[in-house]
C-alpha cells in the first residue's frame, strides 16, 4: 500500500507539512501543520495552513486526522485552526504528559494547565494502529529529539518527524529537555529496520552544503547507505558527534512561543480578564 503524499514547505521555519491520502478513497490526514507567527509583532497568520486547507477542499478530501510527530520547538501548530475548518481528530504521542510536566514548570503554568494530554483528542502509544480510510497507520515511539516523538508508518511511507533528516544533512538535535542522543540512535535503528524501499518523509530541511534545492523525501536504503551522521559510524561515535554538535547550536527562534502553544495542542493560553492573550518569556530557564 502506497499512500499519496503531498508536501507543503514553510520557508520561514524550514518545516515540511504533509497531507497523506488514501489512494482508494477520499480520506486524508494532515501531519505537522504550521501556524505562521511573526515574533516581532506577536501576530499569527494562516497563510501556510490555508494552503493545506485549500488543497484538501479542492480535492474533496475528508480530514480524519490532524497529527503531530512531536511538540515542535521551532514553529506553532495550526492543528486547532485546521480542525475548525476541516474537522478531524488531533493526535500526538502519549508521552506528551512528560513534555507538559517539564514545560509546565519552565513556564510556571498554574494548576489550570492540565498535564494529562487532555488538550488532544487522541494520545498514541507505541504499537498503536489507527486508520485513515482503508490505510493503516502504525505508530512507532521514536524518542531522542524529544521524549514524546513518534514516527507514523503508513504503508510504504514513514513520517519520521525530527529523527532523521535528509541523508546529506544527518539527524535531529537531542539537547532539548528530555532529549537523548542514545535514545535517538536506538529510535533511528527502528526506522532503519523498515524495508529499504520505504519512503521516508522528514520534518524539516535546511539544504545541506552544496545542495541547491530543499528536499524532504528519501528512503530507508538511502539513509543506511549515505546518512552523514550514521553511515560507517558506531553507536558511541554517533552519540559523541551528536552531543558535540548540539553544544554549538543556538535555541530555535520560536522556541518560547512554540512550546507554550504546542503543549496545548496548538491552542493559545487562556485570555486574561480583559480577553487578551499573552505568552511568557522565562528568563535564564531555557
Ligand atoms: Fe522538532
Amino acid at each position: 500500500m502506497s499512500p499519496d503524499v503531498h508536501a507543503f514547505f514553510d520557508t520561514a521555519t524550514n518545516t515540511v507539512s504533509y497531507v497523506v491520502r488514501d489512494p482508494a478513497g477520499v480520506s486524508c490526514a494532515v501531519i505537522d501543520s504550521v501556524l505562521d507567527f511573526d515574533y516581532a509583532s506577536g501576530r499569527t497568520a494562516t497563510k501556510s495552513a490555508d494552503e493545506i486547507a485549500e488543497f484538501i477542499t479542492k480535492n474533496d478530501l475528508r480530514t480524519e486526522w490532524i497529527i503531530e510527530t512531536h511538540v515542535h520547538a521551532d514553529h506553532l501548530s495550526a492543528a486547532p485552526y485546521l480542525q475548525e475548518r476541516l474537522g478531524g481528530k488531533i493526535g500526538i504521542g502519549d508521552q506528551i504528559t512528560a513534555i507538559q510536566d517539564t514545560f509546565g514548570k519552565v513556564f510556571n503554568e498554574g494548576t489550570a494547565f492540565q498535564r494529562d494530554g487532555s488538550q488532544f483528542d487522541q494520545l498514541f502509544q507505541d504499537g498503536d494502529s489507527v486508520m485513515i480510510g482503508q490505510m493503516r497507520v502504525d505508530v512507532l515511539h521514536t524518542p531522542g529529539h524529544t521524549p514524546a516523538c513518534l514516527t507514523y508508518v503508513i504503508g510504504d511511507a514513514a513520517f519520521v518527524g525530527d529523527t532523521l533528516f535528509m541523508p546529506d544533512f544527518g539527524t535531529a538535535r537531542c539537547d532539548f529537555p528530555g532529549g537523548s542522543a542514545q535514545d535517538l540512535y536506538a529510535s533511528i535503528q527502528r526506522i532503519l529496520a523498515l524495508p529499504d524501499e520505504t519512503r521516508i518523509f522528514v520534518g524539516h530541511d535546511y539544504k545541506a552544503p552544496g545542495r541547491e534545492d530543499f528536499a524532504w523525501e528519501t528512503t530507508v536504503g538511502a539513509q543506511k547507505a549515505k546518512n552523514v551522521h550514521l553511515a560507517g559510524n558506531t553507536p558511541e561515535g554517533f552519540v559523541e558527534m551528536r552531543e558535540a554538535r548540539d553544544a554549538t547550536l543556538a535555541m530555535p527562534k520560536l522556541i518560547v512561543p512554540s512550546l507554550q502553544i504546542n503543549m496545548r495542542a496548538g491552542n493559545m493560553p487562556e485570555p486574561d480578564d480583559q480577553g487578551d492573550v499573552f505568552l511568557r518569556v522565562p528568563i535564564n530557564k531555557l
